[in-house]
């Protein structure tokens, strides 16, 4: 227990394939616990504080939901945009103010490295639930549990990332962490939305198969995992270079012809146009299990740090 004791939580390449283990256990215990419908009251007494910059749903909510089903409270700024950040005040005397007020700091914010910055600022574990354009380590994790749990191993997998590769921390992130196992990557994006060099370059440093196209229907028949992402309007500068790639790649289930049966059809999730809808009744549509698996995964992640 006591490898992730106190530690942040700000990249998904910061895990040792020990600690990847770890998590994917304990979250599995919980989620059996829950199934089980057992209290779990190990984090009794301890509090939760989220500061969210950006918008969110899933994230803050199954974090929140983690925290109750593990006994504990919740201290939330949904809007942290509201906070005195408004005022000026600046991230690191936001920090140090939150840290006299709670045991464990979950932070979403629009500027890449703003996790590192907060873990800089106080002793208390901080969880980067997304830094811009940059890294969602949380979500990768779950994305992982989500692959065992759907198709009960990952070494093997031909794995395709589709959508905006570019501005996506979520396939950033799970770029980094399946890098820990013999997966192929199959990166599919527009050319202007290509998966960072610097991330590309460092898996095929780790031997990894790396291919990069703009062909989501050659791809289809070859993936074990399709995890589609939406593109990221946020964060282009350029409102018709939006306009021209937003609808880059959606996927049918005619499109899902040619797959094999046991794919599975991932998303972290909003999506705007990427997945049709009657791709939702499919037995690998998983998205929706994905968004569920958040919670078991991140009790996970905070009785670890906090241990
Ligand atoms: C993602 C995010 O915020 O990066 N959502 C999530 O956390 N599940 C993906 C997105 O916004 O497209």
């Amino acid at each position: 227990m006591a490898k992730l004791a106190h530690k942040d939580v700000l990249r998904a390449d910061q895990f040792s394939g020990d600690e990847i283990d770890l998590i994917m256990e304990t979250a599995r215990g919980y989620a059996a616990a829950l199934e089980r419908g057992e209290v779990v009251d190990r984090m009794r007494g301890k509090i939760l504080s989220t500061l969210f910059y950006e918008p969110s749903t899933r994230t803050r909510l199954s974090f929140e939901a983690a925290m109750e089903r593990l006994g504990g409270r919740v201290i939330s700024v949904a809007e942290a945009k509201s906070t005195s950040a408004a005022k000026g005040e600046s991230l690191y005397d936001t920090i140090k103010t939150v840290e006299g007020y709670a045991d464990v700091i979950v932070l979403r914010h629009p500027e890449i490295g703003s996790a590192e910055q907060a873990a800089r600022a106080t002793d208390l574990p901080v969880i980067n639930a997304g830094d811009g354009a940059g890294q969602h380590p949380t979500q990768s994790l779950l994305d992982l549990y989500t692959i065992l749990e759907e198709q009960r191993r990952v070494d093997g997998l031909t794995i395709a990332l589709v959508g905006d590769l570019k501005h996506g921390r979520t396939v950033h992130s799970l770029a980094d962490l399946l890098a820990n196992y013999d997966v192929r990557f199959q990166f599919v994006a527009p050319d202007a939305l290509r998966m960072p060099a610097e991330i590309v370059g460092r898996l095929r440093a780790k031997g990894l198969s790396v291919t990069e196209t703009s062909d989501l229907a050659g791809t289809i028949p070859v993936a074990d995992v399709v995890y589609m992402t939406r593109i990221q309007r946020e964060r282009f500068e350029d409102a018709a270079e939006y306009d021209r790639l937003k609808d880059a790649f959606v996927l049918t289930r005619d499109a899902l012809d040619p797959a094999k049966e046991t794919i599975t059809v991932m998303h972290p999730l909003p999506r705007v146009n990427e997945i049709a809808t009657d791709v939702d009744g499919l037995p690998g549509a998983a998205y929706f299990r994905q968004a569920a698996n958040g919670v078991p995964v991140r009790m996970a992640l905070l009785s670890l740090v906090t241990a």
